[in-house]
């Protein structure tokens, strides 16, 4: 880990996985494996994304690991508290519920699901209101880095952010992560030089929008596994990892956790 102060995160986003046996079977593993080897919560803090439906019960499996694992759902409705909205939930649903973190702006719900800008407003806006923390996921696609826009298109996308969060919710309820879109499920990993020069623009961009920049976690994400993770944490601008594929095998995700932690 580099000289910062700040707490690394490991946070696996489960996607539309796995069986619900699927993940029964990993929290038991997980479980076993913090048992042998905890990770103290000061070192890194652990949290999984599991589908909305399978929430509450894993968060139920893991109460009792040797390592708090957080619980974070994978989206939040645009719209607020209860009502009208078919196969929505919203924020305040989401804590009634006791879960405290929400994975925001991914690039696949961003692409395939239609979560725009203003519809990213909403759901930030909303998620904080109910005291929710959240992963804010930014990141360029291959063409936007290959026309050279891929710093303007990632500080345009916290420039958004910052126009809806409050300077005492950056404190205490945001994460960024940086999700170079070309690295998502692909097996190609930004290289750590091209992810800390990323992180540290964006960290450079989240200094001069709030007094509390230099505290912000800021998460990589894009093919994460347990062979590049020690390279990635490595980084000083690199306060962790949001991983996919490699998540959803416990060990691999363990693996990742306690490069982080070190
Ligand atoms: P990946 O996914 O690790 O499978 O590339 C990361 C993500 O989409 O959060």
């Amino acid at each position: 880990m580099s000289g910062s102060t700040i707490v690394p995160w490991v946070i696996g986003n489960w996607k539309m996985n796995p069986t619900r046996a699927a993940s029964e079977q990993w929290t038991q593993e997980f479980k076993k494996i913090l048992q042998q080897t905890s990770i103290k919560e000061t070192k890194c803090r652990l949290a999984i994304a599991p589908i909305f439906i399978a929430l509450s019960e894993i968060n139920s499996q893991l109460q009792d690991s040797a390592s708090p694992v957080n619980i974070v759902a994978q989206d939040v409705s645009r719209f607020a508290a209860t009502g009208a909205y078919t196969g929505e939930i919203s924020a305040d649903l989401l804590t009634d519920y006791g879960i405290q973190y929400v994975l925001i702006g991914h690039s696949e719900r961003r692409e395939l699901l239609g979560d725009h800008a203003p519809v990213l407003a909403d759901k930030l806006r909303l998620a904080l209101k109910a005291g929710l923390t959240v992963i804010y996921c930014v990141g360029e696609s291959l063409e936007q880095r290959e026309q050279g826009i891929a710093d303007a298109v990632v500080l345009q996308q916290i420039c958004d952010i910052a126009a809806v969060v409050e300077d005492h919710q950056w404190q205490t309820q945001m994460i960024i992560a940086y999700e170079p879109i070309w690295a998502i499920g692909t097996g190609k990993t930004a290289s750590a030089q091209d992810a800390q020069s990323m992180h540290e623009k964006i960290r450079a961009g989240l200094l001069q929008l709030t007094a509390h920049g230099a505290n912000i976690a800021i998460l990589y994400g894009g093919s994460v596994k347990p062979e590049n993770a020690k390279e990635l944490a490595a980084c000083a601008d690199i306060n962790g990892a949001l991983v996919g594929g490699a998540s959803l095998n416990a060990h691999s995700f363990y693996q990742i956790a306690d490069a982080f932690a070190q």
